[in-house]
This record gives C-alpha cells, sequence and structure tokens, in this order.
C-alpha cells in the first residue's frame, strides 16, 4: 500500500543552520504515528517543512505520491494536510465559530464532512464557547478550538504539535480521547507530543528524532527504558 505522507532524507533548517540531516518515516492511511523527541531536536521544523514554511528544505516529501516540497502553505492544506499547530494560534478576534469556519475547506463532495455541530459533539466544552472571541479562551479551550479549526479543513492528514502543553491532566486526557475517537474513525494522525505513556497507548507507531536524525522507531511495547533513557530522558 502506498503510503500517505512519505519523508525521503529530509534536510532543513534556519540559513547556514542545519535541523534536520537527513529524516525517512512513513505515515500510512489511518494510521497514529507519534513523533518524539526532546527539545530542540527538531519535530516542529519537520512539520514547518512538510507545511512548506520551513526556510528551506531538501529530500523528498510526497503526500498521496505528489511532492509537498516548493508548494505554498495553502495548496498543502487543501491537498488534505489539517496542522495544530505548537503554541495554538487562534484567531483571537474572531469568535470560536468564526474560527472554526473561517479556513474550513471541503475537498470535491465529502462524505461525513466535519461541520461545527460535529466538532462540538467531539469537543463538546466549545459548544457553550461559540460566541466567544477567541482571546477569552482558556489554554485548554484555545487546544479544543486549535483543533476543531484543523478538522474542519477535513485533512486526510491531521498533524499536532504539542497539542497538550501546558494543560492539566485532565484536559490532556479530554484530548487524547478525542484523538483515539478519530483514530478509531480511520482518521491519520501525525502525533508531535511529549507524554511517552499516552503515546505508547495511542500510536501505532513511534519514531524518535535526536539532532535532526531518527534515533528510533518502533511500536509503543518496544519503548523500553533503555531506548527511553538515551533517546528521550533530559
Ligand atoms: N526560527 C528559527 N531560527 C533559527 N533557529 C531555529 C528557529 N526555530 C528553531 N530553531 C532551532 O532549530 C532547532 C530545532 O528546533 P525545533 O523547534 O524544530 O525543535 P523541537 O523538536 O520542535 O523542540 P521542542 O520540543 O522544544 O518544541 C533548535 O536548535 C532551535 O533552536
Ligand atoms: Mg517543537
Amino acid at each position: 500500500m502506498r503510503p500517505l505522507l512519505r519523508l525521503e532524507g529530509v534536510e532543513a533548517g534556519y540559513g547556514a543552520a542545519r535541523v534536520l540531516n537527513g529524516v525517512s518515516f512513513d505515515v500510512s492511511a489511518g494510521e497514529v504515528v507519534a513523533l518524539m523527541g526532546r527539545n530542540g531536536m527538531g519535530k516542529t521544523t519537520l512539520v514547518r517543512s512538510i507545511l512548506g514554511l520551513a526556510p528551506w528544505v531538501r529530500g523528498r516529501l510526497l503526500f498521496e505520491g505528489r511532492e509537498l516540497r516548493g508548494q505554498a502553505t495553502h495548496r498543502i492544506a487543501r491537498a488534505g494536510i489539517g496542522l495544530v499547530p505548537e503554541g495554538r494560534q487562534v484567531f483571537s478576534n474572531l469568535t470560536v465559530r468564526e474560527n472554526l469556519t473561517a479556513t474550513a475547506l471541503v475537498r470535491g463532495r465529502m462524505e461525513g464532512a466535519w461541520t461545527v455541530d460535529r466538532v462540538i459533539t467531539m469537543l463538546p466544552q466549545l459548544g457553550n464557547r461559540l460566541g466567544a472571541m477567541g482571546n477569552t479562551l482558556s489554554g485548554g479551550e484555545q487546544q479544543m478550538l486549535a483543533i476543531g479549526r484543523a478538522l474542519m479543513t477535513n485533512p486526510t492528514l491531521l498533524i499536532l504539535d504539542e497539542a497538550t502543553e501546558g494543560l492539566s491532566p485532565v484536559l490532556r486526557q479530554e484530548i487524547w480521547d478525542c484523538l483515539a475517537t478519530l483514530q478509531r474513525q480511520g482518521q491519520a494522525i501525525l502525533l508531535i507530543d511529549k507524554h511517552v505513556a499516552a503515546m505508547r497507548r495511542l500510536a501505532d507507531r513511534i519514531v524518535i528524532l535526536e539532532k535532526g536524525r531518527v534515533a528510533w522507531r518502533g511500536v509503543g511495547e518496544g519503548l523500553t527504558d533503555d531506548v527511553l533513557q538515551r533517546t528521550l530522558t533530559v
């Protein structure tokens, strides 16, 4: 089966500073792949490379067989990649409803496309905040909104960059539950997060970056204390 996303020897960086040193891995349709690694190892840079937001990129980044490199970010989004960015970045001067609909996308005649109502069923906290401005939301509400907004683009691949950062354990669990539901519905997800136990439970496969290279890849059960010590423990 052809992978949904295929990264082959991806290099990227900022000016003269190279951050990614040849990263290769795939995400298949319906699969949840967790991308892990200590601070500064290049996870967000990899996300930026996929979305056409890195200053420079080399290597191959294929989405449904087509090269993403060189394409504008809005075209990449339209092709079916939805991003929940690091730091959420909800529109502060728009309401929750406007945030959800402003960047919504439906491609072709899509079965079961996301609607505001379906987002609220998945993320009920947003339901009684639909008229609230983005800048009045709590951190947890902003995070839910960032997820809802990405879903409204009907992504074939959903990418979340540290979606649980700074949230309470209860809110984190709500996001894990939401992602597990999406997974059961067949949503492909590239998930960046530092919570090892949750990643082990959720992810079909785990990829760990270290200094811009893949240091380890495998399934959750393979993530032994030794591997954790070597690749994730600060
Ligand atoms: N805009 C930028 N300009 C220059 N260097 C940058 C820029 N953004 C990130 N870097 C550097 O690139 C390296 C990788 O950063 P990146 O944000 O990709 O790491 P990360 O794995 O996402 O880390 P974290 O877990 O802290 O989010 C770091 O050394 C960082 O300092
Ligand atoms: Mg990051």
